[in-house]
């Protein structure tokens, strides 16, 4: 049973322990955040020709990405309109010209529509897949599962044209890890902001500090030679953003790293993570140490995931993703009032 202290806003410290081990916020969370939110699922290059698709799972529901005849990308329900049967069971592959289903032969088209049902006679409204909204912004493929959302460019507008100069659209995925971490999506989405996005430094600035979007960037060393359309303090600076709920970007001089997270349950995170670039490969010291880099964030994530368990956290203030978060959720989704969902530090 989840036990909440009143304490207001202004006065907490930090988020709760529940919320980052209680599977009734876990379930909440999946309703209010991952089913209702833009959510990047992947890159368009992983869906080049006409009938190329990809699984994306987001919560409960299995969603099949793919390209249709006309060249757009498209999302669809992986179930059948006749029996609910999974329509794909491959992560990934080629369709063809249709989506076929294997249980009784039914067939659409790319575009969703049914076009053979065997023997039976199906009215047209019964018979469409379930389509979810889907948008392409610089290469990313976004879903989004609520009924009605929010227009994506609506979403996103604070950034719209922000990337423009990286060109990441034109980039390619040059290396990919997958890491599977034993933590609490948001202790690691607080892990990347706490490191790069909270801490103002000597040579680190904000540029967005509240919000759905968090951004900062920082000078560097110019080593190597950027990308074709940086222009001035672009080519020696790296920016940092965090795109609430699940995705984090890095733009460096060269190159880019997008990481998506996919919240497993409230204590396990599937972390993709993306090298993007301009060439066809990265060196192989950058990539030794951009994997220890990240394995030993996660490793700490790991940590912070048992302390929460054990009760033994420490508070560290509550961060612009908290009060975004909190927001996004409201305490209303467990009836109780809004002041009645944070906790004071210990
Ligand atoms: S369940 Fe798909 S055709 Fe029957």
């Amino acid at each position: 049973m989840t036990v909440f202290r009143s304490a207001s806003v202004q006065k907490a410290s930090t988020l709760a322990e529940h919320y980052y081990t209680s599977p009734e916020i876990f379930e909440q969370e999946t309703q209010r955040i991952f089913h209702n939110h833009w959510i990047c699922v992947g890159r368009g290059e992983q869906i080049v020709d006409v009938g190329d698709y990809f699984l994306a799972q987001i919560g409960a529901e299995n969603l099949i990405i793919l390209r249709d005849a006309q060249g757009c990308a498209r999302a669809f329900f992986n179930v059948c309109r006749h029996r609910r049967t999974r329509l794909c069971q491959s992560p990934h592959g080629q369709l063809g010209e249709m989506i076929c289903c294997t249980h009784h032969g039914w067939r659409y088209s790319l575009e969703g529509q049914l076009r053979s049902a065997r023997r039976e006679s199906v009215p047209a409204e019964e018979s469409a897949l379930f389509a979810c909204a889907l948008y392409e912004w610089e290469g990313f493929l976004w879903v989004n599962l609520a009924p009605n959302p929010v227009p994506f460019t609506q979403t996103v507008s604070p950034l719209l044209s922000q990337f423009a100069p990286w060109r990441l659209a034109s980039l390619r995925v040059v290396e990919q890890i997958t890491d599977e971490v034993q933590a609490n999506w948001k202790l690691i989405f607080q892990a990347y902001c706490d490191r790069y996005l909270y801490t103002p430094t000597a040579n680190r600035s904000p540029s967005l500090s509240a919000g759905a979007f968090l951004g900062a960037s920082q000078a560097i060393d110019r080593d190597v030679l950027p990308l074709p359309g940086l222009r001035g303090e672009q080519g020696n600076r790296a920016y940092y953003y965090s795109l609430f709920p699940t995705m984090l970007l890095s733009l460096y001089p060269s190159h880019a790293i997008a990481l998506r997270l996919y919240p497993q349950a409230a204590d396990r995170t599937r972390i993709v993570c993306e090298w993007l670039s301009d060439r066809s490969a990265m060196s192989a010291v950058a990539m030794e140490t951009w994997k220890r880099n990240h394995r030993q964030a996660w490793f700490g994530c790991e940590q912070m995931q048992r302390r929460h368990t054990a009760r033994s956290m420490h508070a560290n203030g509550l961060t612009a993703f908290d009060r975004e978060y909190l927001r996004v959720l409201g305490a209303s989704a467990f009836g109780l009032p809004q002041n009645y969902a944070w906790q004071q530090g210990h």
